[in-house]
């Protein structure tokens, strides 16, 4: 299996930026990625050698008894068939599809399920975790998370995706498209709702990681809708993923990193931050802040303070420098099974670093913004706010310092992994010895998806780069889940643009004023193809100013601006307005 993938991985062309080497990581990966993913199928019934009495298709957390992990939660489910969907649908393992279709039909089984949370309809996709047989757990538990039918969608959406491009129409309409919708319409339904997070203990008004699922899980329904013509459900989800992503913008704080939850009394620094980073990474979107991409400066800078957070804690990270991987666990003041670091929390850091990699060769550069300078200042002390293309020095150093640095957390996961290459859920704080449930299912699932990151696999696109922030949330200055204007009165302009594009070409808009960016292409606001050839976007711009546009085309980030001159006009001073134009 492993040899099948480098062929693959070599004949896709993936590996076109050759980092550092690294022995450990390296050798690491080498070794412990089968075993990842042979353990990861030993828990997927009925077939896995390890999951006893669970139906086909489903997932069990751990084979563990003590503690007992042997239920199916839909979290952890779905991440790990994301990841094997991701390695089929990749092309790097071709041997999944009955896996996938058994997951499949699992899943739209235990969405009937009623169970503490509720029904189908009321309330039940929100239940956490289920008997393997799929009957309701009914024992007390922390009800609902919310995460879980997101990211269920998620997974089956890049499915569905797939599918379509194989033109198997008929499945995805008829078979996938009536489950994800399920999970969507409780998302659009229940996304302002309290939760509990993703660890099962803090129950509060929001959560990071769920929000950001949820508003990826949104935007992809939005266009898988649109592709197979379910339109009616178009309008509604567009309205809350505009809401979810104002939302999602209140959990960044002034300090420089996310809140985790909006409740919980921590300190806010939690893994859960560095896990929404990598699970709505998405390689089209460069480093955008606002859907917190893995190398935006606000992830980075969020990610220098989570590793701080347990490199002076645990006994294992003694003797470490700032620019050294360490060991790192879920949150500093966590307590369960003695609160530890956990083997998908350290590599989870690799893999944003990994996935920024990615992003940076692609770009052709680095950008330090005053926000993302604590990271970079790291490896190039006192390193100037500005962008380094990849023709200068610093950003060849950069890059070998930030690869060997990821490499570094990989390195702490490899030298506390058994011999046997077994991946428990925890490894002790003070002697590295695996701690908690044996053969974590999501443990197995990490190296797979942070060994593909380092290889230079990306998943596929979701659609944040055409994401834009509302300006009744931005100009809030933070951002507010009800939005809100930031005083003046103002009007909706909707700009139509005739425009035919080829396919990755997309259309902005930018111009003289704040709501339109001022003259910015990097900041241009992305119009909606829903109705192509017209391109839109509505726009909320103070009422009665006179300004002046332009539309632009943006490829492979090349970018071509419309013909001078500058396009120009009045909004109106109430009521909304419409202007049609056509590329030129
Ligand atoms: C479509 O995909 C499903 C799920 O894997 C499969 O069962 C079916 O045979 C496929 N249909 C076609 C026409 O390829
Ligand atoms: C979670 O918090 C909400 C809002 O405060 C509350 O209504 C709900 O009862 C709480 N749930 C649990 C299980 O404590
Ligand atoms: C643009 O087109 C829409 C729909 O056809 C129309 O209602 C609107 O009046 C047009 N706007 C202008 C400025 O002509």
């Amino acid at each position: 299996m492993r040899f099948s993938l480098w062929s693959l991985l070599v004949g896709l062309g993936s590996v076109a930026v050759v980092w550092g080497q690294s022995s450990t990581a390296d050798s690491f990966f080498a070794t412990e990625s089968p075993i990842a993913k042979s353990g990861l199928l030993a828990n997927i019934g009925s077939s896995g050698s390890k999951s006893d009495g669970a139906k086909s298709g489903v997932v069990i957390a751990s084979p563990s008894s003590n503690p007992d992990y042997r239920f199916t939660w839909t979290r952890d489910s779905a991440l790990v068939f994301q990841a094997i969907i991701d390695q089929y649908t990749l092309g790097l393992d071709t041997t999944l599809r009955s896996q996938i279709d058994a997951y499949v039909a699992a899943q739209a089984v235990q969405q009937q399920v009623s169970n503490p949370s509720g029904s189908v309809s009321s309330g039940g996709l929100g239940e956490p975790k289920f008997n393997i047989d799929l009957s309701a757990f009914t024992g007390a538990w922390g009800r609902p998370q919310r995460d879980g039918p997101a990211l269920r969608a998620n997974a089956l959406i890049t499915w569905a995706n797939f599918l379509l491009s194989q033109k198997n129409t008929t499945y995805v309409t008829n078979t996938l498209w009536p489950i994800i919708k399920l999970d969507l319409d409780y998302v659009s339904a229940n996304w302002g709702q309290s939760t509990f997070d993703l660890w099962e203990e803090v129950n509060s008004s929001g959560s990071f990681f769920t929000t950001a699922v949820q508003h990826r899980s949104l935007r992809q329904g939005i266009t898988l809708a649109t592709t197979i013509g379910q339109t009616s459900v178009v309008s509604g989800y567009t309205t809350q993923a505009a809401n979810v992503l104002c939302f999602l913008q209140t959990y960044w704080n002034s300090a420089g990193f996310i809140t985790a939850n909006m409740g919980g009394g921590r300190s806010g620094k939690d893994s859960n931050t560095v896990l929404a980073s990598i699970h709505t990474f998405d390689p089209a979107a460069g480093c955008d802040a606002v859907t917190f991409q893995p190398c935006s400066d606000r992830a980075l800078s969020n990610l220098v303070q989570y590793v701080a957070a347990f490199r002076t804690i645990y006994t294992v990270n003694s003797g470490t420098t700032a620019s050294q991987g360490a060991a790192t666990g879920r949150y500093p003041e966590d307590g369960y099974m003695g609160g530890n670091p956990w083997y998908l929390s350290t590599l989870a850091v690799a893999e944003q670093l990994y996935d920024s990699l990615i992003v940076w060769s692609k770009q052709g550069k680095i950008t330090v913004t005053a926000t993302s300078q604590p990271f970079f200042a790291i490896f190039s002390p006192g390193i100037a706010t500005g962008d380094y293309a990849s023709t200068t020095a610093t950003f060849t150093t950069l890059t070998a310092a930030i690869k060997t640095y990821a490499d570094g957390f990989v390195a702490v996961v490899a030298k506390y992994t058994p011999s046997g290459g077994g991946l428990a859920e925890q490894f002790s704080r003070s002697t590295g010895v695996p701690v908690s449930a044996v053969d974590l299912t999501w443990s197995y699932a990490s190296v797979l998806t942070a060994f593909n990151a380092r290889s230079g696999v990306s998943p596929a696109s979701w659609g944040a780069a055409s994401v834009t922030l509302p300006s009744s949330c931005s100009s809030t200055g933070g951002g507010s889940p009800g939005g809100g204007s930031s005083g003046g009165s103002t009007v909706a302009i909707t700009f139509n643009e005739q425009a035919t594009t080829t396919f990755g070409e997309n259309i902005f808009l930018t111009g003289s004023i704040d709501a339109l960016a001022n003259w910015s292409p990097d900041n241009a606001l992305a119009l909606s193809s829903a109705n192509y050839p017209t391109w839109s976007i509505t726009v909320n711009i103070p009422a009665g100013t006179t300004f002046q546009y332009k539309f632009i085309r943006k490829f492979n980030g090349k970018i071509t601006w419309e013909s001078d001159p500058n396009r120009q006009l009045t909004a109106p001073a109430s009521g909304t307005f419409t202007e049609n134009d056509s590329w030129r």
